[in-house]
């Protein structure tokens, strides 16, 4: 029998974007037989900018049953899978203070030998996916995370060009994510559910 794995995907995401690439993340990943909590960082916006935006406020609306990431949700997980759109090249505040709420698990060792991977979209092509997603990774090398990539190992990875994680062009919300980013989705969710498994068994089998 494989060796069960715990997957949680959290993301934050205003307009819905990085929210259907999640969803499909986590979907994969089950399909490949995680067990998956699908998780949605706080908002920190006040309501009068949410209200604002009608995709900004149709998003809240549409993952309202999402339940909100918890630090529990790090400490069952054997593999996280961060997804956040750019700010200025950078993770949003939402994903950061979630991030930020983990100090105490990272004092106590509860951050380290996990499998760590992540997502992202921006509006325009240069607009900072991959810079969003190496700082996203700096933290993971404080955490002792094991970070799992997905690298040129599938062939659409030479499509889409981007080894460093899932990465959609939303435009200003015209381009909804499509074949291209839900191909990436699933070949990053298949890699960390196979490396998260390879790595518990192996640390299983030491003792
Ligand atoms: C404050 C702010 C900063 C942004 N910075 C960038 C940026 O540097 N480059 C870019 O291409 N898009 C930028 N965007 C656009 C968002 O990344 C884009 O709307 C987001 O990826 C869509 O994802 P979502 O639908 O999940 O919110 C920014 C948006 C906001 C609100």
């Amino acid at each position: 029998m494989p060796t069960p794995v715990n997957v949680a995907v959290i993301y934050y995401s205003s307009t819905g974007t990085v929210a259907a690439i999640a969803k499909a993340m986590a979907e994969d990943a089950e399909r490949a037989g995680a067990r998956v909590r699908l998780r949605r960082a706080a908002e920190l916006a006040p309501r009068s900018a949410v209200d604002a935006n009608p995709a900004w406020a149709a998003n809240v609306e549409a993952t309202a049953s999402v339940p909100e990431a918890a630090p529990d949700d790090i400490v069952w997980a054997d593999a996280v899978i961060f997804g956040s759109p750019t700010r200025y090249g950078n993770v949003t505040a939402q994903l950061k203070q979630f991030i930020d709420t983990l100090g105490g698990l990272w004092q106590s060792g509860q951050l380290a030998d996990k499998v760590y991977s992540g997502f992202t979209a921006s509006a325009t092509t240069h607009g900072g996916q991959e810079s969003t997603l190496l700082a996203l990774y700096n933290t993971i090398h404080h955490f002792g995370g094991i970070l799992v990539a997905p690298g040129y190992t599938d062939p659409s990875k030479f499509v889409d060009g981007n080894p460093y994680g899932t990465s959609h062009v939303a435009g200003q919300g015209d381009i909804p994510v499509g074949a291209q980013t839900l191909t990436a989705a699933r070949v990053q969710a298949e890699r960390v559910v196979k490396f998260t498994r390879a790595i518990k068994a192996g640390l299983a089998a030491e003792g």
